[in-house]
């Protein structure tokens, strides 16, 4: 089948008139996201993207050029598939390396110096987010800042105030126009694809509302502890690393209404008004849970309350939504890898023929998949039916690299689809707000159970949950 032009569902557009940065800086060259995300995707920016102006990585680890060079080839070949040796090379011609200590003046002064002649660079801080507000300053005051964009990773914030507190110290330096907060998840293919199956369809418009949806679901299981990242995650927890971000973003992107392809900021403008309209969690309807030996794990306190597993129930208040409920759960050391969103249809009324209901699964990772669950007969004398579920499956691998490679390329060229706005980000803070620092109670979970049995109260009457099976082998 020959393919159509397309059509951009949404407004990029604005960034068409934009120039692109000219010259990418990373602070955190030496860290962990770096070897294992950053230098993969650059790889791929130079190979695929043509990208050729210089990348500048800051740290302090008393490192030289060629050891950075080193880790980045080291890094391609552990975390990005195979170093195509010709793209690296002109990756290492394009790298070079500022150490020093985020705090001294000093080091912004050698930064300027290695940016030259570089007058729109864009400033990508891949470090603990206790230093990004003294990197923006110190940005702005070794006039690193003018013309420049600024990339945020998360977490954005530990709460509302934090993260208020945050934009407006960005904001003392760069405009809103400049400034890209990373949520990955925004840069993964199957989450973008939700956008486009709901608003590149006509079927879907019809029944996409309280009038036929009976419940939606969406799952985020992963079989492993904190993977040596202890001391993160305890200071974290499972509503500040993925729900309040992560998972609050698919929820945008399933019940937002359609963005005009007219007006840049207009996809930012559905997903506000769609969390606006999330009542701010109440604890009653939130159950969190800890595996069992999370307090073993190094950097994890004895006596930690931190959730490692969470699943909460939600409205979203608006007149297509009202009444249906939204679930959402995430844990770590879960039975099976898998993220999945589960949107369950309403009963149709002939229960003669054993009716079921129909449901989208939309699987988000590792493996990529749309399903229509449908009832058919069953083959036989009997009038009775049987599930059947027709698949659309990506089979594409590594979404994680082709996200930051996404993500950094649209944030050089001031394109700002994939980001996270100022509002979005505190209008998501304000909706977990209720349930930070423990106002639920703890459950302890075996490593290997679906959370908590808690839990499975809260989808008692619509089912149950939905338990993403394990990836197909390929
Ligand atoms: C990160 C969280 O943001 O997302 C991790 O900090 C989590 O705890 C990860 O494992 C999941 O992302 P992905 O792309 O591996 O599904």
């Amino acid at each position: 089948m020959s393919e159509q032009p397309t059509y951009d569902l949404i407004a990029s557009g604005e960034s068409a008139s934009r120039p692109s940065s000219d010259a990418l800086v990373f602070f955190g060259a030496t860290g962990d996201l770096a070897y294992k995300q950053i230098f993969p995707a650059l790889q791929n920016m130079v190979r695929r993207e043509g990208l050729s102006v210089p990348v500048i990585g800051v740290a302090k680890s008393g490192w030289s050029l060629d050891q950075l060079r080193a880790r980045a080839h080291d890094s391609i070949a552990q975390h990005g598939g195979a170093v195509d040796e010709g793209a690296f090379a002109k990756l290492a011609q394009l790298l070079k390396y500022v150490d020093g200590d985020y705090n001294d003046p000093a080091t912004f002064e050698k930064l300027r110096k290695a940016l030259q002649g570089a007058t729109r660079p864009a400033h990508y801080l891949a470090v603990p987010p206790s230093l990004f507000g003294n990197v923006v300053e110190a940005l702005g005051k070794s006039g690193s800042a003018q013309n420049a964009r600024i990339i945020i990773e998360k977490p954005f914030g530990h709460d509302l105030a934090s993260a208020q507190k945050l934009n407006a110290v960005l904001h003392s330096v760069f405009p809103e126009s400049a400034i890209f907060r990373i949520d990955h998840y925004l840069g993964k293919e199957a989450v973008e694809n939700l956008l486009f199956f709901r608003f590149a369809n006509t079927f879907l418009e019809p029944i996409w509302n309280r009038n036929y949806v009976h419940s939606v679901q969406i799952t985020m299981a992963e079989p492993f502890g904190v993977a040596g990242r202890g001391a993160f995650y305890d200071a974290t927890g499972a509503i500040r690393d993925v729900l309040q971000n992560h998972l609050l973003q698919v929820v945008s992107l399933l019940a937002m209404e359609p963005p005009t392809s007219m007006y840049f900021e207009s996809l930012h403008d559905e997903k506000v008004k769609v969390f606006r309209m999330i009542p701010p969690l109440n604890p009653a309807h939130m159950v969190r849970g800890q595996f069992r030996g999370y307090r073993d794990e190094p950097g994890v306190a004895s006596g930690s309350h931190v959730e490692t597993f969470a699943a909460v129930r939600l409205e979203v208040d608006s007149w297509r939504w009202a009444g249906v409920p939204f679930l959402i759960r995430a844990g770590k050391c879960l039975p099976v890898a898998a993220t999945e969103v589960f949107v369950k249809l309403k009963q149709p009324p002939l229960s003669k023929l054993d009716p079921g209901s129909n449901y989208f699964r939309f699987r988000l990772g590792p493996d990529l998949s749309i399903s229509l669950g449908a009832r058919i007969k069953r083959p036989g004398a009997q009038m009775v039916s049987m599930p059947a579920e027709l698949s659309a499956v990506n089979q594409s691998k590594s979404q994680d690299l082709e996200a930051y490679e996404r993500l950094l390329t649209d944030a050089m060229r001031g394109d700002a689809t994939l980001f996270v706005r100022e509002d979005a980000v505190e209008a998501a803070w304000s909706i977990v707000e209720p349930v930070l620092g423990g106002a639920a109670p703890l459950h302890v979970y075996e490593p290997g159970a679906w959370g908590p049995p808690e839990a499975d109260l809260l989808a008692a009457d619509m089912g149950g949950w939905h338990n993403p099976e394990k990836q197909p082998q390929t």
